[in-house]
């Protein structure tokens, strides 16, 4: 694991140059790798945007979502353990305030979550971001289940048969219909069933116009897709010219260097890289029980 993570920050070092990279530096949940910067709040949860024309105000849309509770227990179980603050969510918590700092200053609302290759914590990290954003009362937070040939996010939060979110991005469902909502401020558009082709649906423009249109209505602040692995298919690459910026999960004890090179050098094409989270990885020690499936 040290040696990726070695690797990875020399790679990054040697790439400097290139404005896209390193954004957020690998960052490892369990053990946070740089200082913390502050938080620019730039929220907009009590603004309401000229022109919405269903007659219902922002805060009457947002209330007006699908809530649904989530179990802590169950949620402590899937590795999620960002609902409320305590010392296991402080990884994900500097996490989460990093990527805001990044977002914020430039502006941008769309971050992809992806990896190399599948079962690297895409969904994890992606769950838990969302909750922790969940925390922050100025800003409201979108994650999509965009891992259309896996649909994970449901069954990690504990959010029972979904519909398929194909009917959302067809715009046979709108988002009031399809979406959950947990507390005030964090909506989640979830998928209860595996597509066939997922990249004609990740590159279908009524997908592209039922984003604008949330993001129009809804306002979000972040709005995060919890996409497929690169190095598998084609419909994470087929979806990332449509955020702004992405964050690579590598597993410590699992990705080699040369397929997290690969896949950061594929999502750099499409995309902003915004940083790495370098999943697993224990300072000064093996990996735990826990992360050797033991
Ligand atoms: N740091 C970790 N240590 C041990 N298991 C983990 C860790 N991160 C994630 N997992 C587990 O690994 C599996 C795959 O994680 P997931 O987030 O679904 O990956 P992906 O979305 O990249 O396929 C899940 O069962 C998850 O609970
Ligand atoms: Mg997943």
């Amino acid at each position: 694991m040290e040696k990726l993570q070695a690797a990875i920050e020399s790679a990054r070092r040697k790439r400097a140059g290139r404005p896209e990279a390193a954004g957020v530096p690998a960052q490892t949940p369990g053990h946070p790798a740089a200082p913390v910067p502050a938080v620019a709040a730039a929220g907009n949860l009590a603004a309401e945007a000229p022109g919405q024309g269903d007659g219902a105000s922002l805060q009457e849309r947002w209330a007006a979502l699908n809530p649904v509770t989530v179990d802590h227990a169950r949620l402590g179980q899937q590795r999620v353990l960002s609902l409320s603050a305590s010392a296991a969510s402080a990884p994900f918590d500097v996490l989460r305030t990093k990527i805001l700092y990044q977002m914020q200053q430039k502006g941008w609302r769309r971050l992809a979550i992806t990896s190399p290759l599948p079962k690297c914590g895409k969904t994890t990290t992606a769950c838990n971001l969302a909750l922790g954003l969940s925390r922050q009362p100025e800003l409201r937070s979108i994650l999509f289940d965009f891992d259309l040939r896996s649909p994970a996010v449901a069954p990690m939060l504990g959010i029972a048969e979904p519909q398929p979110i194909v009917s959302l991005l067809t715009g046979q469902r709108d988002f009031a219909q399809h979406a959950h909502r947990i507390g005030p401020n964090l909506a989640l558009a979830l998928s209860g069933r595996a597509e066939p082709d997922p990249t004609q649906v990740l590159m279908a423009t009524s997908t592209r116009d039922t984003l604008a249109q949330v993001q129009e209505s809804y306002q979000p602040d972040v709005m995060i897709f919890d996409l497929p692995s690169i190095l598998i298919g084609d419909d994470a690459r087929a979806f990332l010219q449509h955020v702004d910026c992405a964050l690579i999960v590598a597993r410590a004890d699992q990705t080699r260097y040369g397929e997290f090179d690969s896949c950061e050098r594929e999502v750099g094409e499409y995309t902003n890289v915004l940083g790495v989270v370098l999943n697993g990885y224990r300072h000064g020690g093996g990996i735990d029980a826990q992360d050797s499936g033991a």
